[in-house]
C-alpha cells in the first residue's frame, strides 16, 4: 500500500504536479517517495528517504525535466524505507511505480538474475521492471512488454510504467489495489485515488480488477482481463480542494475532529435504510461483522446496540482472524463489513469469504468507488468526506452513527434513543468548545509511559478505541480492559505511574459497577482520569485524580459523544510529545496488504 500517480501531458513541467499529487497521497504511506520524468528520450529519477518534504527539498534543488512522469509515496513491505528501495524502480528503458505485493517475486527474481539482470534493491517491485526490460530487449513494443510482464505477476498490484521512449504510451494496470484514470484537457492522468486527481481534473474513471490502460496525452484505452477494449464510466468527482486542505488547523486530524458535529448532523438528517437491507438483517439468524482496527471497534460498539435494542445476535471478529478461521456462517445469513477506505485487504478478504458462504453482503463505507463497494450487495454510506489524517476520527463517528441508526431502524419504536441521536451534534459542539481543558489533561497524561483505559458495555470497545488512538499517534503504551475484567490479572500493573482513563457516564446503568472498579484502582495507588458528566464527577469525589465533565448524555449515544474527548486526549498528547499526529511512524492510512 502506497500512493501512485502518473501524468501524460505535453503541457507544463511534470515534477511539481507529481509532487502535489504525492502530497495528497501521503496518507497511503510516507516512509519514502520518488518521481521519474521523461525528457530527451531518457528517464530522470529523484528519490528520497522519509516524508514527502524530503523529496520536495530534493526537487527544489534539482527538478527533473519533462512534462510526463510518474510518482510514488511508499509504505515499506519488502525492504526497508531507504532511498535505494524507494520507487520508481527503473532500468535505462523503463520506470515503474507499484502499490501492492508481488507474491511470486522471489521465483521471478531468480529467473531474471539467470537472464543476466542485476538487482539493486530488496523490493518485490524491482522484478517488474526487469521483466519489462527483458521483454523489450526481446523485441516487444512497450505495450506488449508491459502486458506480458503483468501476466506473470501473482499478488496484488496497481502499477504505472513510464518508458524511456517519447513515442511510447504510459501503461497502467490494476489487480487488487486501486487505480483511477483522470481525464484532463489534452492530458491524461493516473492515480491511486481521486484525491490526488482533484487538482488536475474532476473527470475520473475507476479501473476494475484485471484492467490495463494504455495512455497517451490525448486519450486512454482501457483493456479488460479478457483483452477486450472496454468503456468504463466517467464520473465527476465532487472532492474539492477545501475538503482536502487543512484550513486553519495545524493537522488534518484536528480539522477532522472538529468536522464531526457537522458530519453527524447531515448524516443523521439523511439516515434512511433501503427496505432490502432491513429485510436481510431481520431475516438473518445471526449477523456476522468484521473489520480492522478502529472500524472493528465500531463494529463491537454496534453489536451491543444491535443485540440489546434490535435483539439481533451478532458475531464480531477482526477481519484478519475471521477469514482464516473459516467459521460456519448461517444459511441465508447476512454479513456486515465496516471500512473507511473500502480497500483494507484483510476486510476485503473477509467479505469475499462471507460471499463464498452465500451471505448477503452489507458494507458501511466512507470512500466512494472502493473495491468493497463493488463487491457488496448493499452499501451504507458514512458521508464523512475525505479523511486524510492517518488516525480515523470523523469516519469512526460516522460509522457508529450509521450502526446506531441501523439498530434503531430494526428495533422499531424507540423515541428516546432517536431523540438522543438527533441531539448528539449539539452535545459534540459543547465538548469541542472545551478543548483547552482536555488539552491540559492530555499534557499531564503525556508525562506517563503506560496507561489503561476502562469502560463497560459499549464503552468497553470505545475504551479500546481510545487506547488505540493514544498509542498510534503519541506512542504511549495504552491498554484497554472491560471495567469488570482488569481485576482478573492486569490490575497487577497498577501503581502511581500507570494511570487509568475511565469512561463512566452517570446515566449508564452500569455506573455503580464502574464506580467500584475505579475504587479498586484508587485503593492500589492508581491515578484516574474520569470522563463522566457533572453528576458522575461529583459522585466520584476525590477517587478520581483528574476529571472532565462531558455533557450529560443518553446512554445509547454515549459511545459516540465520549469518542471526542478520547480523540482530543490522544491528539494533544501527541502534540505534547512532538510526534506527527497526521503521519505517525510505521503507519499508513489504508492497509492494502495482509
Ligand atoms: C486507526 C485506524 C485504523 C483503521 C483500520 C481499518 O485510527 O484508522 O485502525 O481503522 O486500518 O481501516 P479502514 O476503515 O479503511 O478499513
Amino acid at each position: 500500500m502506497c500512493g501512485i500517480i502518473g501524468i501524460m501531458s505535453d503541457k507544463g513541467p511534470a515534477a511539481p504536479r507529481l509532487l502535489e499529487g504525492l502530497t495528497r497521497l501521503a496518507y497511503r504511506g510516507y516512509d519514502s517517495a520518488g518521481v521519474a520524468t521523461l525528457a530527451g528520450g531518457a528517464l530522470h529519477r529523484r528519490r528520497a528517504e522519509g516524508k514527502i518534504a524530503a523529496l520536495a527539498e530534493k526537487l527544489a534543488a534539482d527538478s527533473p525535466p519533462g512534462t510526463r512522469g510518474i510518482g510514488h509515496t511508499r509504505w515499506a513491505t519488502h525492504g526497508g524505507p531507504t532511498e535505494i528501495n524507494a520507487h520508481p524502480h527503473a532500468t535505462d528503458k523503463v520506470a515503474v511505480v507499484h502499490n501492492g505485493i508481488i507474491e511470486n517475486h522471489a521465483a521471478l527474481r531468480v529467473e531474471m538474475e539467470a537472464a543476466g539482470h542485476v538487482f539493486t534493491t530488496q523490493t518485490d517491485t524491482e522484478v517488474i521492471v526487469h521483466l519489462v526490460t527483458e521483454n523489450l530487449s526481446r523485441g516487444m513494443d512497450p505495450r506488449a512488454a508491459a502486458f506480458a510482464a503483468l501476466d506473470r505477476l501473482e499478488g496484488a498490484y496497481a502499477v504505472v510504467f513510464l518508458f524511456a521512449d517519447e513515442g511510447a504510451p504510459m501503461i497502467g494496470g490494476r489487480c487488487g489495489t486501486p487505480l483511477a484514470v483522470g481525464w484532463g484537457e489534452g492530458e491524461v492522468f493516473l492515480a491511486s485515488d481521486s484525491y490526488a486527481l482533484a487538482p488536475l481534473t474532476s473527470r475520473v474513471t475507476f479501473l476494475e480488477d484485471g484492467d490495463r490502460v494504455v495512455v497517451t496525452a490525448q486519450e486512454a484505452q482501457i483493456v479488460d482481463c479478457a483483452g477486450s477494449t472496454v468503456e468504463r464510466p466517467v464520473r465527476t468527482s465532487t472532492i474539492s480542494a477545501a475538503q482536502i486542505g487543512k484550513g486553519d488547523h495545524k493537522h488534518f486530524m484536528h480539522k477532522e475532529i472538529h468536522e464531526q458535529p457537522a458530519v453527524l448532523g447531515e448524516l443523521i438528517n439523511g439516515l434512511v435504510f433501503e427496505p432490502a437491507v432491513l429485510e436481510a438483517l431481520a431475516a438473518t439468524p445471526r449477523l456476522t461483522m468484521a473489520a480492522c482496527g478502529t472500524a472493528a471497534y465500531a463494529c463491537r460498539v454496534g453489536a451491543y446496540w444491535l443485540e440489546s435494542l434490535a435483539r439481533l445476535p451478532c458475531a464480531v471478529d477482526i477481519a484478519s482472524e475471521f477469514r482464516y478461521r473459516t467459521p460456519p456462517l448461517p444459511e441465508k445469513g447476512a454479513a456486515l463489513f465496516v471500512s473507511q477506505s473500502g480497500e483494507t485487504l484483510d476486510t476485503l478478504e473477509a467479505l469475499r469469504y462471507a460471499r463464498s458462504q452465500g451471505q448477503t453482503i452489507i458494507s458501511i463505507l466512507n470512500t466512494i468507488e472502493s473495491t468493497m463497494e463493488r463487491e457488496s450487495d448493499y452499501v451504507l454510506r458514512t458521508h464523512a468526506g475525505p479523511e486524510i489524517g492517518v488516525a480515523s476520527t470523523k469516519a469512526t463517528a460516522a460509522q457508529l452513527t450509521v450502526l446506531a441508526g441501523l439498530a434503531l431502524a430494526l428495533a422499531g419504536d424507540r423515541p428516546d434513543e432517536a431523540a438522543a441521536l438527533r441531539h448528539l451534534p449539539a452535545l459534540m459542539v459543547e465538548v469541542l468548545e472545551r478543548e483547552t481543558e482536555i488539552a491540559g489533561l492530555a499534557r499531564v497524561l503525556a508525562g506517563f509511559t503506560h496507561m489503561l483505559y476502562i469502560g463497560r458495555g459499549p464503552l468497553y470497545p470505545l475504551a479500546c478505541e481510545g487506547s488505540l488512538k493514544m498509542k498510534e499517534i503519541s506512542y504511549i503504551h495504552a491498554e484497554a480492559y472491560a471495567g469488570g475484567e482488569f481485576k482478573h490479572g492486569p490490575i497487577a500493573l497498577i501503581d502511581e505511574d500507570f494511570p487509568t482513563v475511565a469512561l463512566a457516564p452517570s446515566t449508564d446503568p452500569l455506573f455503580d459497577k464502574m464506580r467500584s472498579n475505579m475504587e479498586e484502582l484508587a485503593a492500589r495507588g492508581g491515578k484516574i482520569l474520569l470522563l463522566s458528566d457533572a453528576d458522575g464527577v461529583a459522585a466520584m469525589g476525590k477517587t478520581a485524580t483528574w476529571s472532565f465533565a462531558v455533557p450529560e448524555v443518553h446512554p445509547f449515544t454515549a459511545p459516540i459523544l465520549y469518542l471526542l474527548p478520547l480523540q482530543l486526549l490522544a491528539y494533544h498528547a501527541a502534540l505534547a510529545k512532538g510526534t506527527d499526529a497526521d503521519q505517525p511512524r510505521n503507519l499508513a492510512k489504508s492497509v492494502t496488504v495482509e
